[in-house]
């Protein structure tokens, strides 16, 4: 999987000409180790207003008159792309208020419910086919970058289309549900957005509409359900989770009324974290979705406290139904308080139920980087934990051998409370 990187915000540029937009982004990995290299010939880059429809005045207006889009190739070897975008004559750079998506042409939208920008999750589930029977190969995450007052914001944003099923407020038929995440622009890497997160929430959303693949990963059997994220980074599996459970909850013959997910993290991802929510909430409708009254929150959680036994005061009150994490077992020098970490929730569930053996269940997504990351199941196994892969997603990519995310399934205890 390749994202769209801004290496900064964009800028607005005036000259004798008028204004241009100079635009400075990369199409690397998660980890930002590799470029993309396409080695059948240049991808076609696009960039242009986002939902020019909705605001006439300022996006589709900022082009130069008749263009809608400005094409730009990207070839194996490159590692920038510089782009100028010429606005409009006449534009002064205060009044420039719009949005803009970066996204490869190939992946153009299909649906109308899916604005600019937007990563439909069907593509990016391998197994799935695009319209003309083809499998679809590696995907390049778009990314939208936003001017307000001719100032572009520190963050772009990654949007994920939930596709069919999943509407706001139920409505059917009525708008898909597109979940936005803020990125930092620069590097940091607990504010952005991770493979297996992506892939995990992806799959999560899509397996809604199967009962028995969302219960096989998913497993909800009352009608409040708690789950809780450790280095949840910018929010993306915690927030799509908490989006899809009612629906997940229904696809098993529950009806879900209350639900709690606490994103947790380092301080540092904090703030990109409750905008994120922030984000979510005004998406979803205040605190309700599908009827069911879930709550997003945020809390610190240092693995390193955790481990300890020091949680704060949301972590410490509710015995979790689900601990989930993604993309956080590759750093082996952390995985000791990782995996003591998980150790200690168990220990404090069983402490809040009273009784021993209480079963804790863990769903963790992982996108295999390196061998050493295999310490991980020692580490489980020492602490009594059982682990078993329950799907693996491929994952094709442009130009370089394919990788897998795989969803485990921890469990500790045996009696389910
Ligand atoms: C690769 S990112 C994955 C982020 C997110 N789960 C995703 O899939 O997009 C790993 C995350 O683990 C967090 N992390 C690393 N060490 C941690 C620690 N000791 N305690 C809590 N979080 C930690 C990082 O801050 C980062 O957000």
């Amino acid at each position: 999987m390749h994202y769209v990187r801004l290496l900064r915000p964009a800028k607005i540029q005036s000259s004798t000409e008028g204004l241009t937009i100079s635009l400075l982004f990369t199409i690397t990995t998660d980890l930002g180790d590799s470029f993309l290299c396409p080695e059948d010939g240049p991808i076609d880059i696009i960039v242009a207003p986002v939902d020019p429809a909705a605001s006439p005045v300022d996006s589709a207006s900022v082009l130069l008159r008749g263009k809608q889009v400005c094409k730009y190739k990207w070839k194996a070897g490159m590692r920038i792309l510089d782009a100028k975008v010429k606005l409009r004559p006449g534009l002064k750079k205060e009044t420039v208020n719009c949005k803009f998506a970066i996204y490869p042409a190939q992946q153009r939208l299909r649906d109308t419910s899916t604005p600019l920008g937007a990563l439909p999750v069907a593509d990016v589930l391998p197994w799935r086919v695009d319209t003309n029977g083809k499998i679809r190969m590696g995907v390049i995450m778009p990314a939208t970058f936003e001017f307000v007052n001719g100032i572009c914001a520190p963050v772009s944003v990654r949007t994920l289309a939930l596709g069919p099923g999943h509407y706001i407020n139920d409505s059917g038929g009525g708008r898909i549900l597109n979940l936005q995440f803020e990125e930092e622009i620069g590097e940091s890497i607990a504010r952005h957005i991770w493979d297996a997160g992506l892939v995990t929430s992806a799959y999560l959303a899509d397996a809604c509409s199967s009962p028995e693949s969302i219960r096989e990963l998913f497993p909800i059997e009352r009608e409040r359900f708690n789950v809780l994220e450790l280095g949840s980074g910018v929010g993306i599996l915690g927030i799509t989770i908490a989006s899809v459970l009612p629906k997940a909850a229904a696809a098993q013959g529950q009806t879900l009324i209350e639900a709690k997910v606490l994103l947790t993290d380092l301080d540092e991802a904090e703030e990109r974290a409750r905008s994120n929510i922030a984000r979510g909430k005004a998406t979803l409708g205040l605190g309700s979705v599908d009827g069911a009254d879930v709550a997003i929150e945020y809390e610190n959680l240092d693995w390193d406290e955790g481990c300890d036994d020091r949680f704060g005061p949301l972590a410490a009150a509710t015995p979790w139904d689900l601990v989930v994490l993604s993309d956080c077992t590759y750093n082996v020098d952390s995985l000791p308080s990782l995996v003591g970490t998980l150790s200690a929730l168990h220990a404090a569930k069983e402490q809040h139920y009273g009784a021993e053996a209480v079963k804790s269940s863990v769903l963790l997504a992982t996108k295999p980087r390196h061998s050493s990351e295999q310490a991980l199941f020692g580490l489980l196994k020492d602490q009594s934990w059982m682990y078993r892969v329950v799907k693996e997603i491929p994952l094709p990519k442009i130009g370089e051998e394919d990788e897998v995310v795989q969803i485990y399934i921890l469990e500790r205890g045996g009696r389910v409370v």
